[in-house]
């Protein structure tokens, strides 16, 4: 245990940090350490990653000191910040700020930093096909979590560009609904674009690979994802391992989506909308290959929605 190298995960009880502390207790002999941190070290997800060898330690991404202690003596920090917990892309900012300044003083080897990319530089400043949103950005996550990728600048860093989770369809309510007819249905503003997805616990994952690549990545932005996929082929596969009937694609308009009313309609109307009209410049910013070299197990949809097939089921009603 000594001897081993100390990765700080951040979200450790989330998705993706989740991920990587679950890959590194796998390997025992992988020669890494998981320090899970949270803000609430007796919550089930923590307790059970300290069952598992983890060391939890409590802090709190808005107080940097609390990081700095977090991540004294640790060897790699995984970076990531959730914007879904306040929907705030300066708060998302400043969280980034502080992860990055608390790296520094201790003195990390390396921070993977869990970001995507600015779609801002898609589109012209006065192109009208979408609603800036919080006055400055098209996706604010998106964009947020990439003008952040400058706090790092001066560390070593990998920027780890990640893709939408198809675990979304039961976390985040996308998947198909039961209409009064008994026909399983979905909106999606895609039209027929491809959507890069991936297993959320496979982000971390890669992570992992990255830690254990040391050198290679350092310095460098690495984009991933699972599968590529169009609504409509996401169906055809629910449909087929699940054993439901045919699901319905309405492929709405952007701005009807961005109506839709649930809270972040707005944000996931531009998300999808630059999914679907920046199709090529998304998949040209991601590799399948790298993903891949640095998780041989990567899942692909229909092996994601099989093994989750029980979580899935219940979220279509
Ligand atoms: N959903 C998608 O398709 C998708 C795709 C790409 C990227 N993302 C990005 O993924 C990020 C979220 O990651 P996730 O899905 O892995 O998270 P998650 O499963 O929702 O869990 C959130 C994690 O963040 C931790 N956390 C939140 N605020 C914290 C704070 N102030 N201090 C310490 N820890 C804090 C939580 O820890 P405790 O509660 O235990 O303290 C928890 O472990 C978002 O920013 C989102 O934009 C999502």
């Amino acid at each position: 245990m000594a001897d081993k190298k100390t990765i700080a995960v951040l979200g450790s009880t989330g998705s993706q940090g989740g991920g990587l502390c679950r890959a590194i207790l796998a390997d025992a002999a992988g020669g890494f350490a998981c320090r899970a941190i949270t803000r609430d070290p007796s919550k089930d997800k923590a307790k059970e990653l300290a069952s598992k060898g983890a060391e939890v330690v409590k802090a709190d991404i808005d107080d940097v000191e609390s990081l700095k202690k977090a991540f004294a003596g640790a060897y790699g920090v995984y970076a990531v910040t959730n914007f879904w917990e306040h929907f705030s892309g300066e708060k998302e900012k400043a969280q980034a700020k502080n992860i990055a300044e608390a790296a520094k003083a201790a003195g990390v080897k390396h921070v993977v930093w869990s970001t995507l990319e600015d779609t801002r530089k898609l589109m012209a400043p006065d192109d009208k096909r979408m609603p800036m949103l919080q006055e400055k950005y098209r996706v604010p996550h998106f964009d947020a979590k990439a003008e952040a990728d400058a706090y790092f600048s001066g560390l070593p860093v990998t920027r780890l560009v990640t893709s939408f989770y198809w675990d979304n369809l039961y976390l985040f309510g996308l998947a198909p609904k039961k209409g009064e007819d008994g026909k399983l249905s979905w909106a999606f503003p895609m039209g027929d674009a491809k959507l890069v997805g991936i297993a959320a616990e496979d982000i971390g994952k890669v992570a992992y690979g990255v830690f254990k690549a040391g050198q290679e990545y350092i310095g460098k932005t690495v984009g991933i994802y699972g599968e590529a996929l169009t609504i409509e082929q996401m169906g055809e596969t629910l449909s087929k391992v699940l054993g439901v009937g045919p699901i319905v694609y309405n492929a709405v308009d952007a701005d009807a989506y961005r109506g839709f009313g649930f809270p972040g309609a707005d944000e996931l109307g531009n998300m999808f909308q630059v999914y679907r009209d920046f199709e090529r410049q998304v998949l040209d910013a991601r590799s399948l290959d790298t993903t891949r070299k640095l998780n041989p197990s990567l899942l692909t949809y229909e092996q994601f929605v099989a093994r989750h097939k029980d979580t899935i089921l219940p979220a279509l009603n």
